[in-house]
This record gives C-alpha cells, sequence and structure tokens, in this order.
C-alpha cells in the first residue's frame, strides 16, 4: 500500500470509530501536482444552504473544478449535482453521503465545510491530517474545545483554513477598523454590536415525525445527542438548538464582534456577563434566546452586544451592524458601508462628518479568491482560523454567561475559565459514540 493511501485509510478509520487519536504528519498538498490541468479540485461538505453559496463562488474562478458533493439527504445531494452540472456543463464525478470519503478521495485538493456548526470539527481535522486545505464555515465550531483543538489540527498539518467571515475580505470592513485605530473618532468608550432580525422569527412547536426518505438522519445527528428527527430542527433551523449551533449570538455575531476586537485592536475580554432568553416567544420551540445583550468588559471601554429574533428595528436604522462611539464622532459600520456622525461642542463639530462610503459587495467572491491565492503562497488567509476561533470563543463566551446566568470570567493567557467548573462544562464537547474527538 502506498503510504499516501495507508495515511488515509488509517485516518478514516479514526475518523469512523474515533478509538485512537490522530497519527503521523499529513503529507502536503496535491494541489497542482498531480493534475495535468493545474485545476484546483474542490469537494463541497454540506450542499443545501451556505455551502452551495461557497461552491457557486469557487466555481467563478477558472481554475476550479468541483469533483465531488456530499451530503446526507439525498435530496439536495442530487438538486446540487444538477445544479453544478447546470453551471459547468460537467457531471460531479463523486457523490457522497458519508463525509469520510471525501477525505478519503487523494485527488480532492480543497474541502468546503458548509455543514450546521456542530458538524465542522471532525471534517476539518481529517482533511487537515489529508493534507486538503480547507474553507470552513463560521462559526468556526459549536464549542470552545472544538476551536481550539482545530486551530491546533491546522497548524500541526500546515494546511491553509479559510473561515466564512466574508467580511474580512470586503476592503471597506478593515478600511473602517484602520480609520478607529488611527484614532480619527478619538477616544472609544463603548462598541454596539447588534443583530435584529424579522427573517429569524418564531419557531412553532411541531411534533416529532417520521426521518424523510433518503436523508441519513444518524450521520445529520452526529456526534451530537441521539433524538428523534424533527423539521424545526433540522435543515436551517438546528442554529435555534444548542446542541447544533449557539442560536442568533454565534451565528451572526461571530461576522460582526470580529470587527469589534478589529476596530479596537483587542483580543478576547476577563469578563462577560450576558443576560437573555425567550422573552419575545417564550413557548416556542427554540432553545437558544430570542433576545440576547452581552456586555465584554475591558480595561477602559466595553463591546456590548445585543440580538433579537423576530424584529429589525436595530440601532442608526440598520439589522445589523456595529456602532463605535468615540469622543469625536460614532463610526458606523455594517455590510452596506460605513460612515461617521461627528459629535459637537456647542455648535462646533469635533470631527468631519464622513458620509456614507458604500462597500463594493464583493466579499464572498474576494475571500474565496484570497483563499486560493493562499493555497498557492501557503500564507495566511484573511480570515485565518486562529480569527475564526477567537471569535467563536467571543460569542460562545457570552452564550455560556447568559446559559450559567451570572458573569463569567476568561483567562485567555491559559485558555480556562476561572474557578468555574459550570462554565467549563459548556465549554466542552461531548461526543456520541462512535464519533470521538480526536486528542492531540
Ligand atoms: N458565511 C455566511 O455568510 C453564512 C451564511 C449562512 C450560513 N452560514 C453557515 O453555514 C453553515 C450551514 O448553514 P446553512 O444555513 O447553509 O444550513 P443548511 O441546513 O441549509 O445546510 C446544511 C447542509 O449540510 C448537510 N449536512 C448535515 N450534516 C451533514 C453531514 N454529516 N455530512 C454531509 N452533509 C451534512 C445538510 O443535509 C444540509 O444540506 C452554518 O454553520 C452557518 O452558520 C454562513
Amino acid at each position: 500500500m502506498k503510504r499516501r493511501n495507508f495515511i488515509q485509510k488509517t485516518a478514516l478509520s479514526v475518523a469512523g470509530f474515533g478509538l485512537a487519536p490522530l497519527i503521523g504528519n499529513s503529507y502536503q498538498s496535491v494541489y497542482g501536482a498531480t493534475a495535468p490541468s493545474n485545476k484546483v479540485k474542490v469537494a463541497l461538505i454540506g450542499c443545501r444552504g451556505m455551502g452551495y453559496s461557497d461552491l457557486s463562488t469557487f466555481l467563478k474562478y477558472p481554475e476550479v473544478e468541483c469533483i465531488a458533493l456530499c451530503d446526507v439527504d439525498d435530496e439536495w445531494l442530487n438538486k446540487r449535482a444538477a445544479d453544478v452540472e447546470k453551471a459547468t456543463g460537467k457531471k460531479v464525478k463523486n457523490l457522497y453521503k458519508d463525509w469520510r470519503k471525501v477525505i478519503e478521495n487523494k485527488d480532492v485538493d480543497v474541502v468546503i465545510i458548509g455543514t450546521p456548526d456542530h458538524w465542522h470539527c471532525l471534517p476539518t481535522i481529517y482533511a487537515c491530517q489529508a493534507g486538503k486545505d480547507v474553507y470552513v464555515e463560521k462559526p468556526l465550531s459549536n464549542t470552545i474545545e472544538e476551536c481550539e483543538l482545530m486551530l491546533k489540527a491546522a497548524r500541526k498539518y500546515d494546511r491553509v483554513v479559510q473561515v466564512g467571515q466574508w467580511q474580512r475580505s470586503d476592503p471597506h470592513w478593515n478600511e473602517a477598523a484602520a480609520f478607529i485605530r488611527e484614532g480619527n473618532i478619538g477616544r472609544v468608550r463603548t462598541v454596539k454590536v447588534w443583530a435584529y432580525q424579522s427573517g429569524k422569527p418564531t419557531l412553532p412547536v411541531k411534533p416529532d415525525s417520521p426521518v424523510p426518505p433518503g436523508v441519513d438522519y444518524d450521520m445529520w445527528l452526529g456526534p451530537a445527542p441521539k433524538r428523534p428527527f424533527n423539521i424545526y430542527r433540522f435543515h436551517y433551523n438546528f442554529r435555534f438548538f444548542w446542541d447544533y449551533a449557539g442560536g442568533l449570538m454565534s451565528d451572526w455575531g461571530v461576522h460582526l464582534l470580529d470587527y469589534a476586537l478589529e476596530g479596537m485592536g483587542v483580543g478576547l475580554p476577563s469578563k462577560v456577563f450576558s443576560g437573555g432568553g425567550k422573552f419575545a416567544y417564550p413557548n416556542d420551540a427554540m432553545e437558544t434566546p430570542d433576545t440576547l445583550m452581552a456586555i465584554y468588559a475591558y480595561d477602559d471601554f466595553n463591546i456590548v452586544w445585543d440580538h433579537a429574533c423576530g424584529i429589525d428595528h436595530g440601532l442608526f436604522d440598520r439589522r445589523e451592524a456595529l456602532a463605535f462611539y468615540g469622543e469625536n464622532g460614532t463610526l458606523v459600520l455594517d455590510r452596506g458601508g460605513w460612515e461617521v456622525i461627528p459629535e459637537y461642542s456647542g455648535k462646533e463639530a469635533r470631527m468631519e462628518a464622513v458620509p456614507l462610503k458604500k462597500g463594493e459587495g464583493k466579499g464572498l467572491y474576494n475571500h474565496v479568491g484570497n483563499f486560493l491565492d493562499c493555497m498557492k503562497s501557503r500564507n495566511r488567509p484573511a480570515a485565518d482560523i486562529e480569527i475564526g476561533s477567537r471569535v467563536a470563543i467571543l460569542s460562545h463566551l457570552a452564550n455560556i454567561s447568559c446559559r450559567v446566568g451570572r458573569e463569567v470570567r476568561w483567562d485567555e493567557a491559559n485558555h480556562l475559565f476561572v474557578n468555574d467548573p459550570e462554565a467549563t462544562a459548556l465549554s466542552k464537547a461531548v461526543y456520541r459514540a462512535p464519533w470521538k474527538l480526536p486528542q492531540f
């Protein structure tokens, strides 16, 4: 057996049965080495929603070829196979229901992971181990423990891992963050960050039902606890259930809070207090809070997160955005662009207003392009896994504070909660057998 096959087969058995730790070193990416056409050969795991938006964007780059699709739901697997064929004129060679086949396929250079959050970790780690580069959706994963392990794997196997926080590649976000860091709005005391989303309305309680034909539901659950099938805990709506995701806090939080950190030039805070609950829809099916506010306390400023499901009127008439409150002006930033509203001393403005500077609206396209460039240069991508890990942990800290009902203290140097077994327990990934979190 050739060395590469051996490693792949071993990795697969590890992934499948979770009995052994990760082994050995990965081989280098095969990108460009084996393909006469020098195509970047991409596979998508998780085809329905954002995963397909990502793949469609990859396919806008002529060097990309999709050689495999994987989904546990035949309906979406077949639909996306037809979509890719229509878009490219070529049939996708490999259709899988088990993601381990993607890892096993030695022709795959890049794995795009568009599965629900609880299924980001293992495919990322095993793809890294198999020498593939990874484009994984945000939030990086569903627990603090997984975030840290994924980062370790990416570094250990020296892989390029881009997280789907595509604002990182939309130039107006970095422009606004630099404007703040250069001191243009003066000293900032408060950063407000919010997501008010009528598009995430109440989820009525629906009875459990039989698994739809063509769905491998056990594989959809994967490492999450066994539960009967329910249409409101499945596609898209998984976001509102703790076993699979972290609600609006981690769904939108990671996109926006990333730029709160970036604008302020800081890492994780040591103190977090968060309060919230099912204030709008106390009796609906959602587990995660429909309303939540979190204070991230730093030495001389606060970052305040505020979310609401089912209503749209966020501050400054924006559904989701950030506002940096400086002594000279307030900078408001969202996907549409950024502007500064000056403060006044009497009738005199403390700084010139900055009228709305519109974004280019090409964030996702640029983000994929940046990833493809980094595959070649081996540089760290715009939303490198360390960036994705940091902000996913930031959002988990607020969810954990809300769940334990009090302030939590985070020791960033040692990556742990301070004297807090209850919060620590919620930071861990508890996997259902045979799935097992690799340790290395
Ligand atoms: N970057 C962004 O702007 C953005 C936008 C939306 C969603 N997302 C992220 O994308 C991810 C997916 O969200 P969505 O709304 O597209 O979800 P979705 O439910 O629409 O799609 C997930 C797909 O993954 C499949 N799947 C589940 N488990 C699988 C497994 N083990 N193997 C193979 N396929 C599996 C499902 O069948 C489904 O087709 C989430 O992490 C979400 O936070 C990112």
